[in-house]
This record gives C-alpha cells, structure tokens and sequence, in this order.
C-alpha cells in the first residue's frame, strides 16, 4: 500500500460549491469554494433551486481546480468522499451524483460523510496535535450540537437546540434590523461598534441536563424590542442592538460548552461550523477556556464556513476504519450527527 493517503472532498449541501484534495486527512493540497452567496443575497437567503443550478454549473469547473491545485490527477486520488446530509436535498443530490459518477467510472472507492461530522474535522487541518476525545460545539446555520467527539467518526451528544439553530438566529435578527443576507458576518461586524451590555436580551435555560440550547425566544425578544422602538418612535440603535443580541448568544454557548468539558473531565474543546468564525465568539472562547486551563481549538474562518477539505478530511478518517458507501448512496436532507456508521 502507498503511503500516503489521497482524499477528493466534494460539497454541495447549501450554497457553496467545494472541491479540495486532503493527504492523510490532515494537509490540504487545494480548497476550492464557488460562494453563491452574492445570487442569494438578491432575495435574502438561500433559495433551494437557485443553489441546486448553480451546484450543477459549478461542480466540473469546481473539481478540475481542485485537482489542478494539487497538482495532481485523479490517478492520484485514493477515495472519493462526498456530503450526502444533512442539507438542502436537491443541492446534495448534486454533489452525490457528481460523485458517485466519478467513483463508478474511474473505480473509486466512495466514502459519503456526514456534513456535520466534516465541520468537527475542519479542526484537524490545522492542529495537526489535536486527537479525540475533546468536546466540540458545532455552531452552524442548520445546527447547534454540543457533543464529546470519542474517537474519530465516534460522537456523543450532549445537548443540541430545541428550535432555532445558532446561525438561523443570527441570520434572523440580521434581516429584522435590515442587514441582510448572511446576516452572521453582518452582525458580527455592526457590532463592534454596539455596547453588549445596552439591552438586556434573555439568556434561555432549557431541559434538565442544562446542554440543550433555545434561540428562538431570544430572537422573539429582539423583535419585541425593535416594535416597542417603533411603537414609541424611537430611534434603533443598531449597533447596540447587534452587540447586546450577540452577547447573549456567546453567554449561553460558552456557558454551556464549558461546562460539558469539565462535566466530562476532558481538557480539550473544539469549536466548528459557521457561527465559529464570529470574532466575539472566538475572543470569549479563549478568554475563558485560558482561565479555566482548557486547550482551545478553533479552525480558520474560512475552514469554519461551508468548505471540501473538511468532507476530505472526515472522508479520510471513515476510509481508513473501512467504511464504504454503495452506488445506492443516496442524499439524507435530515441526516443526524454519529448516523450511518
Ligand atoms: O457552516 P455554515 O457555512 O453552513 C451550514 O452548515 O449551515 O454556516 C453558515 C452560518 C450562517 O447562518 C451564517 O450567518 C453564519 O454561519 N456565520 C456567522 C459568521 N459567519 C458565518 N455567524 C456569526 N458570525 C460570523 N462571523
Ligand atoms: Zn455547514
């Protein structure tokens, strides 16, 4: 057996196009992201057949990069790893066909991954120390998880949202104070310029094991707060509605994490998805994971947001413990973390 592993990570469960070539699951040879951000942007968020189109245009293009990058063919590549859930289902039957086509013509092995389980991987590009058992909290548009990573491919959850996730709360308070689509990165960049402590937004406790997360009555109270403004003929002050709803998001998240790290006995803890690029979130995850002696990972912001390298990588993990996946691999829209193995 060669010695070094080859993974083609392929993505396309929400509005990012990706293609990437990992080695041995941990260093990214290429990256390649077509964003359709800008064409969602025009009606506000992502619309499901638009992204599916674009996926379909994109991919080839998207792929021929990837490989081009890496300097490398698909003579190269050792497996082909897919994301066949959770997402948007005609966007993810693009990236599964494109790739089951690729492994059936050329006699690839197929691995489909878990897009979840891709946002914990994204850790392991960069700190290349970093080994299970560590807790990580995946923030993201779709989900908020808190779960103790076991071994590779091997998860328990500890908590997750009861309506709304991390990301979809963000987005949401993003657009009623006019900010538009994607209303993350917006809030998180008005708010640099709001005082976190001018409006006292709830911070919800939910369920007995105190790991489940609720941001759905944090977000109603904004709206609550930007009506009775309204109502009374008050100026908003956007900034400061930004900070103070983003402070009560990062309150909770660390509350919560940090305690199931010490709950668990572990001193590792790992952020992902989306919402783990937020700069005040980061910042607050040091501060304290510093104080309380805990080792804290986080990936780059771009391997936070949507990207291939991170199926590669959890591509990589799945392929070396043998998993495989059949030509009937199909797209799960509603695929749950630690499903399928
Ligand atoms: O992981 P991701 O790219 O896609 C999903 O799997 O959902 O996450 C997208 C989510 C969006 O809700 C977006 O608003 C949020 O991540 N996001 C952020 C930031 N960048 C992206 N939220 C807060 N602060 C950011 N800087
Ligand atoms: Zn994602």
């Amino acid at each position: 057996m060669k010695e070094d592993i080859l993974v083609l990570g392929i993505e396309s469960s929400c509005d990012e196009t990706a293609a990437a070539v990992v080695k041995n699951g941990r260093e990214v040879l290429s990256n390649v992201i077509s964003s359709q951000i800008e064409l969602h942007t025009l009606y506000g968020g992502v619309v499901p057949e638009i992204a599916s189109r674009k996926h379909i245009e994109k991919i080839n293009q998207v792929t021929e990069a990837a490989l081009a990058e890496a300097n490398c063919t698909m003579d190269d590549i050792d497996a082909i790893a897919v994301t066949y859930g959770p997402g948007l289902v005609g966007a993810l039957l693009v990236g599964v066909s494109f790739a089951k086509s690729l492994a059936f013509a050329l006699d690839k092995p197929l691995v489909g991954v878990n897009h979840i389980e891709g946002h914990i991987a994204a850790n392991y590009i960069e700190a290349k120390e970093l080994e299970p058992p560590f807790v990580c909290l995946i923030v993201s548009g779709g989900h908020t998880h808190l779960a103790v990573v076991e071994d590779y491919g091997k998860y328990k959850i500890l908590g997750c949202t009861r309506d709304d996730a991390a990301g979809e709360a963000y987005d949401k308070v993003a657009r009623a104070i006019g900010l538009g689509y994607p209303g993350g990165p917006k809030i998180d960049a008005l708010a640099k310029e709001g005082d976190p402590e001018a409006i006292a937004f709830p911070r919800a406790k939910v369920g007995e094991n105190g790991y489940d997360f609720s941001f759905s009555g944090l977000k109603s109270a904004v709206l609550n707060y930007l009506n009775s403004c309204e109502m009374k003929n008050e100026e908003v002050d956007r900034a400061n509605v930004a900070a103070s709803f983003q402070k009560a998001v990062v309150d909770v998240l660390v509350e919560h994490a940090l305690t199931g790290v010490e709950q668990y006995g572990l001193h590792k803890f790992a952020i992902a998805g989306g919402v783990a690029s937020n700069s005040a979130l980061r910042k607050a995850f040091e501060e304290e994971c510093a104080k309380r002696n805990i080792d804290f990972y986080r990936p780059s912001p771009i391997l936070c947001t949507d990207n291939a390298a991170m199926i590669a990588s959890a591509g990589y993990y799945d392929y070396i413990a043998g998993h495989r996946s059949g030509w009937d691999l199909n797209a799960i829209p509603n695929l749950k973390l630690g499903d399928g193995k």
